[in-house]
């Protein structure tokens, strides 16, 4: 038994990634995206909605005042007279004359008076200030890799995104050809000419927008970029696939040249032909010979192999308060062992530590007492549950994870010079977000309430590479977890001694 062993050093690692405030976690300059977390896009909404808001008054005003000039040329009920014995008749007479000179003098200055005032500042101004607080090009950027590393990860077609079906689940979205075509330029510039084709044929597919005309002119038309890069992306990946040989520059420059040569005719031609197959037909010729899914995809789909011979079953051993309150303890893997412990966090908890990790409970005396306790309870049971002790500290790590957001804690390893155990509890249910092993070839899928616990050093304190792990991105919801590191661990207490 190393001498370490025989005492109870423990130090516990909550780290906070977040400090005070969950939100959206801050890039390399330190600003914040919207496109990294829910509190961010929420804000994001919020913006969209106000800029609505205030188009809508500001259409309001627009309309009022064309109502109010239209009562203005009734009124007067204008006619042009039209021949000069007209126009010299009229004024010949000393009524029309006077009420001539009197209108033009005393109404005509007011209304072009009334016609110069600006109507709607208020809602000018407010849109200017919301406009400058739209996301900008890191933020479209961010997004785009998120959406990006969700269809490979996942394995997702864009045939099925773009109407709205994620994995086996329909839900009610269904993206535009402009929301199309920005995925598929984003897929061309980074040379996966596969799903830049396919997100251009999604767009293809749309219907021309309502008020295209109007709409082109102020959003830009896309029409012969997204021929152009179809075609190209086609040609490319197919020159590729049929010739693995050749680089990506080599069949860049041929379909450059090819399509430098066609005509509109042949290129409409060319796209009509491809849009006449079926969408299946097309994505099962494009993956024939794909690239297999490594081991952290395989995970993050939950179709890495099941383990053998492990069970679930009541912990009712590790501390004498389990035996009156048991754990519902599911063995992910006996080697390296990795363990679930079920319902070990009840929602009414989950619910305290969530408003308080959003900063939405004021801070007083009696709710910093309130938390204390709710933490001193947690880590008790943790105690119970694990046989590890450790130090009450005034920080979580709760990170507010995003459709897209992919975490990867293996990132702190050498910073915190290796913990001996980590600890997870899940504070959701998600859809997506697992956590694989991808040495060891497991996945672990969040589920609200439990806890789950490795081990990352050997007994030699040199990092055990079986528990390297990684997270798979959120495909639905949100994903709320906390995170202790434990640095040193009293064995004694561990399932290692009591085997
Ligand atoms: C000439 O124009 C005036 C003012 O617009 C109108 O009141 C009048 O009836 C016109 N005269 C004829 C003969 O149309
Ligand atoms: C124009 O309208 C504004 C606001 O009603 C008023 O304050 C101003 O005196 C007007 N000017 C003239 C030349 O009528
Ligand atoms: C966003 O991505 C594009 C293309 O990948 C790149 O050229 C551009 O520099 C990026 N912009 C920012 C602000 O990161
Ligand atoms: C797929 O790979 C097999 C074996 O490497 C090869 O014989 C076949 O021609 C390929 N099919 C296509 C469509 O590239």
């Amino acid at each position: 038994m190393q001498n370490w062993k025989s005492l109870v050093v423990l130090f516990l690692l909550w780290r906070q990634i977040i400090a005070e405030n969950i939100q959206n976690p801050l890039n390399n300059e330190g600003k914040q995206l919207y496109s990294s977390s829910n509190a961010g896009l929420l804000k994001l909404l919020q913006l969209e909605q106000r800029f609505m808001e205030n188009i809508k008054i500001y259409t309001n005003k627009l309309t009022e005042k064309v109502k109010n000039l239209q009562a203005f040329i009734d009124s007067v009920d204008y006619r042009a007279n039209e021949t000069f014995e007209d126009r010299e008749k009229y004024v010949s007479n000393p009524l029309n004359a006077f009420s001539l000179l009197r209108r033009t003098h005393e109404d005509l200055p007011k209304w072009h008076n009334y016609t110069q005032q600006m109507v709607g500042m208020e809602e000018l101004y407010a849109l200017e200030e919301i406009a400058v607080k739209a996301p900008d090009e890191e933020d479209m950027n961010y997004s785009l890799q998120g959406m990006h590393r969700l269809e490979k990860i996942y394995g997702l077609e864009a045939t099925d995104l773009a109407r709205g079906r994620i994995q086996d689940r329909k839900y009610d979205v269904k993206m535009s050809a402009r929301d199309c075509f920005a995925l598929g330029e984003h897929k061309y510039q980074k040379e996966d000419y596969q799903r830049a084709s396919m997100w251009f044929r999604m767009a293809l597919k749309h219907k021309p927008e309502e008020n295209a005309k109007l709409v082109n002119e102020i959003l830009g038309d896309m029409k012969d970029k997204l021929r152009k890069h179809y075609a190209a992306s086609i040609i490319i990946f197919g020159l590729v696939k049929s010739d693995p040989t050749l680089t990506i520059a080599k069949s860049r420059a041929i379909a450059f040249e090819a399509l430098g040569k066609a005509t509109l005719t042949d290129l409409k031609t060319l796209i009509t032909e491809l849009l006449k197959q079926s969408d299946e037909e097309i994505v099962r010729e494009m993956n024939i010979n794909g690239t297999a899914p490594s081991d952290y995809e395989l995970g993050c789909r939950g179709l890495l192999p099941k383990r053998k011979n492990l069970y679930c079953s009541y912990d009712s051993s590790t501390t004498p308060f389990l035996r009156i309150a048991p754990t519902k303890q599911e063995i992910i893997s006996l080697d390296p062992y990795i363990v679930m412990h079920h319902e070990v966090l009840y929602n009414n908890e989950i619910a305290e530590l969530k408003l308080h990790a959003q900063n939405k409970i004021k801070v007083t005396n009696e709710n910093r007492m309130k938390i204390d306790s709710l933490r001193r309870r947690m880590i008790n049971r943790i105690t119970d549950i694990t046989g590890v002790g450790f130090q009450i500290t005034h920080e979580l790590h709760m990170p507010d994870y995003d459709l897209k957001s992919y975490y990867k804690p293996n990132r702190d390893y050498a910073y915190w010079g290796g913990p001996k155990v980590t600890l997870l509890f899940f504070a959701s249910d998600v859809e997506g977000g697992a956590t694989v092993f991808t040495k060891s070839k497991v996945s672990v899928f969040p589920r609200k309430g439990s806890s789950l616990f490795w081990y990352n050093l050997l007994d030699d304190g040199t990092p055990d590479r079986r528990s390297v792990q990684a997270e798979c991105p959120v495909l639905k919801g949100n994903k709320w977890v906390f995170t202790k590191w434990i640095k040193e661990i009293n064995s004694q207490c561990t399932h290692r001694t009591k085997s």
